[in-house]
């Protein structure tokens, strides 16, 4: 006799793989990171991230508009600081007219409704690269965790909807919590980057940043003192478990394809919403094979923000947004 069941009927035709499709992309998925330099009409590409772009204010602002038009309602900010303007207290962080709070009010001006994320890091601002301060040669934890809490506060005063504390100090989503409010900002939302993973797939973001650690005496020449082990899984759990503790509102996984184990496990376990981070490196491999004429990339593409979705995501950041709405329209 014939095995009861034949599986390959629910795979006959495209009409029936879609009405059975368990995992659906949409615009809604998207938190779309953005780029932001100091400048008049710059739209300057990044050498690592082909087709991906830093916008001066003025074209910023046109981008958003681009993005709202093709239903992507999320953005989450970057800024390029100048070196001027950096130290190893990252007090430019804290400026009410540095480049990211004006970023906000360009995002904010020319789209009310675009839900605007900032990034909350030293990194962008630090003379060496860390997401913390540095004394002899140790990246001090509470003293970073305040910095990141008062630049909270200028995002959130700014008119930032959520921050994105992105550095891994312990504590720093309380110490973010209770600085907005005690400011009053009782309704800013905080997406915490809670297992962030030591990886070596951010080379292409510090590219764009420029914010890459130095090479120098006495600085550490990596993140591994307070980004995570890749080799752990309960140590993931534990991190977003206190994130959530602390006032998380979404938690989120960073990189994304490597650590889509770990995605599944927090779902799993959490009762808030989940992001991933797509990152810079993973954008930068797939559009390099795709030059390169060896993969397929549109196909790619969905293949990789399906399985993303797939493991757990309710949120996708990925510099492959807008390259999903034109796939999903055509
Ligand atoms: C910095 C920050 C990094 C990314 C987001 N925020 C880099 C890092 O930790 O060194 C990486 C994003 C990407 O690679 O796309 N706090």
């Amino acid at each position: 006799m014939y095995p009861l069941r034949r599986n390959r009927r629910l795979r006959a035709n495209e009409a029936i793989r879609s009405l059975v499709r368990e995992t659906i992309i949409s615009p809604n998925d998207f938190l779309v990171p953005l780029f932001v330099v100091e400048g008049k009409n710059v739209k300057e590409e990044i050498a690592s991230m082909p087709n991906y772009y830093r916008y001066s204010l003025d074209l910023l602002e046109k981008e958003v508009k681009d993005l709202w038009q093709m239903g992507l309602k999320s953005v989450l900010l970057f800024v390029k600081v100048p070196d001027n303007l950096k130290d190893n207290k990252g007090a430019e962080a804290l400026n009410d007219n540095g480049l990211m709070q004006r970023a906000i009010k360009t995002v904010k001006n020319a789209c009310p409704e675009m839900l605007v994320m900032t990034d909350v890091a030293f990194d962008p601002y630090s003379a060496y690269g860390h997401d913390g301060i540095i004394e002899n040669g140790i990246i001090l934890n509470d003293e970073s965790a305040d910095m990141l809490a008062q630049m909270s506060v200028s995002h959130a005063n700014a008119g930032a909807d959520f921050v994105a504390p992105s550095d891994m100090m312990d504590g720093r989503i309380l110490a973010i919590r209770e600085a907005l409010e005690d400011e009053g900002f009782t309704d800013t939302g905080i997406m915490s980057y809670s297992a962030k993973y030591a990886s070596s797939f951010y080379g292409p973001f510090r590219d764009a940043l420029d914010s890459a650690p130095v090479n120098m005496k006495n600085i550490p020449k990596d993140k591994k003192t307070y980004q995570m082990d890749y080799a752990n899984r309960f140590e993931a759990l534990r991190e977003t478990e206190m994130d959530i503790d602390e006032g998380a509102d979404i938690v989120m996984i960073k990189p994304g394809l490597c650590y889509l184990d770990i995605v599944r496990e927090i779902k799993n376990a959490v009762d808030v919403p989940v992001a991933v981070y797509q990152v810079s490196g993973e954008y930068a491999m797939l559009k390099a094979a795709a030059e390169k004429g060896w993969l397929d990339h549109d196909a790619v593409v969905m293949e990789q923000i399906t399985a993303i979705k797939r493991a757990g995501a309710d949120v996708i950041a990925s510099y492959f947004a807008k390259d999903v709405i034109r796939i999903l329209n055509s």
